[in-house]
C-alpha cells in the first residue's frame, strides 16, 4: 500500500512511475488524460461498450495497442473507473475479466480507479475489480472523498500487486511520494485509520448516501429520459451522462445547439443549470452529451444536507423538490415542451 494526499495526486505519481502511454477509456473521467500529458506520456483513448463506462473496450483495445506500439509509441498501462466517473455506470464482469485478459496479453499494468465501490445502489450489485482476474498486474485505488464526502480531507491509498511487477512500480511510486508529499498529513491520517476500519457509524452513513444519490439520480433521470433522451441505466455513484442525440434535430432548430459545450451554456444561461459537456470527458465537440452531478441538488448548507441524508423522503425536502422542479424545467425546455409556470 502507498498513501497519499488524495487519489489524484496518486494516480499522477503511478502514470509517472509507469511511464509511458496510458490507455484511457472514452469517455473518461477528466484529469487522466490530462495527468498523462502532464507526466510526459500521450493518452490513447479507446472507446467503452454501451452502458458500461469506464473499461475500454477489450476488443477494441486489443487492436489499438499493437497499432499505436507499431507506430512507435511505448503504451504500458491501461486506466479503468469502476464504478465510472461521467456515466455512473458498471462494466459487467464479463468485460473486466476480458479487459484483464487483454492487458495480460498486451503487458499492459492496469490502474483500477475504485473510489466509487461503496456508492454501488443496489445491495446485490458490485463493481468487480481487474484485480480478481490479473492480481499480478493490477493497482486498485481509492480514498475518501466519494463515499464520504470529505474533498477536503486529502487522503488517498494505493494497493499494488505482489511479484516482480508489483515490487518495481511500489518503488518507483514510494520514491516520487517521498520527494513529492513525503506523508499525508497526521490528523487525515488519523480520520482515514479510523474511516478505513469501517466502523458502525461511518458503515451507516456511507448506506445513507448512497440511498441519497440512489433516490435523487432516478428522479433526475426520470426527469432526463422525459426529454427523450438516452440514458444508460445508473447503478451508482450522484453522476448521469445523458445522450441527447434523439434531440438533434430540435436543439438545432430551437436553440441553434450542435454539441455538448452548447447545450451546457444554454442550460446555465437560461435555467442556472450546471453541467459538464462531454468534451471534458475526452468527447468530440459534437456529442450531444452533457454529464449531470445531483451532489449540489442536497442542500446550501449542512444543516439542509443533513437533513437530506437523514429524510425518509429526501424528494419532499423543499429545496431538493424545487431545485428538482428546476432541473424538470429546464429539461422540458430542451424538449420543445411548455415550461411549467411560465
Ligand atoms: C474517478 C475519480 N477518481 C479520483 C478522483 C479524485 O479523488 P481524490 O479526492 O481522492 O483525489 C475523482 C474526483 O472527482 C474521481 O471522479
Amino acid at each position: 500500500m502507498v498513501c497519499g494526499p488524495g487519489s489524484k495526486p496518486l494516480l499522477f505519481a503511478l502514470l509517472l512511475a509507469v511511464g509511458g502511454d496510458p490507455v484511457v477509456p472514452v469517455p473518461t473521467w477528466v484529469s487522466y488524460a490530462a495527468q498523462a500529458r502532464l507526466a510526459g506520456g500521450r493518452p490513447l483513448p479507446v472507446p467503452t461498450l454501451p452502458g458500461e463506462g469506464g473499461v475500454p473496450d477489450p476488443a477494441a483495445l486489443l487492436e489499438a495497442v499493437p497499432r499505436a506500439r507499431a507506430a512507435g509509441r511505448d503504451v504500458r498501462c491501461v486506466v479503468v473507473t469502476l464504478p465510472d466517473n461521467p456515466t455512473g455506470t458498471i462494466a459487467s464482469a464479463a468485460t473486466v475479466r476480458r479487459l484483464a485478459e487483454a492487458a495480460r496479453e498486451l503487458d499492459l499494468v492496469i490502474v483500477s480507479d475504485e473510489i466509487y465501490c461503496d456508492l454501488v445502489f443496489a445491495p446485490g450489485d458490485r463493481a468487480v475489480s481487474p484485480a480478481e482476474f490479473a492480481p499480478e498486474r493490477t493497482v486498485v485505488t481509492t480514498g475518501l472523498t466519494k463515499n464520504l464526502a470529505l474533498g477536503g480531507w486529502r487522503v488517498g491509498v494505493a494497493r499494488l500487486p505482489g511479484g516482480p511487477l508489483g515490487r518495481t512500480v511500489h518503488e518507483r511510486l514510494a520514491a516520487i511520494a517521498s520527494q513529492v508529499w513525503s506523508s499525508t498529513a497526521a490528523p487525515v491520517q488519523a480520520a482515514a485509520a479510523y474511516a478505513f476500519a469501517e466502523p458502525r457509524e461511518v458503515v451507516d452513513r456511507v448506506a445513507a448516501s448512497r440511498r441519497l444519490h440512489e433516490r435523487v439520480v432516478r428522479a433526475v433521470a426520470g426527469r432526463v429520459t422525459a426529454t427523450g433522451a438516452r440514458l444508460a441505466p445508473v447503478r451508482a455513484t450522484c453522476y448521469l451522462y445523458p445522450d441527447f442525440e434523439p434531440l438533434r434535430a430540435r436543439l438545432s432548430r430551437a436553440h441553434g445547439v450542435a454539441g455538448g459545450g452548447e447545450l451546457a451554456a444554454l442550460l446555465a444561461r437560461r435555467h442556472g443549470v450546471g453541467v459538464l459537456p462531454a468534451t471534458a470527458f475526452g468527447e468530440p465537440e459534437d456529442a450531444l452529451r452533457i454529464r449531470i452531478a445531483t451532489s449540489r441538488l442536497y442542500g446550501e448548507s449542512e444543516h439542509e444536507r443533513l437533513a437530506a441524508l437523514t429524510a425518509a423522503d429526501p424528494l419532499r425536502l423543499p429545496w431538493i423538490a424545487t431545485s428538482l422542479d428546476r432541473v424538470a424545467a429546464a429539461f422540458a425546455d430542451l424538449a420543445g415542451e411548455p415550461v411549467p409556470g411560465s
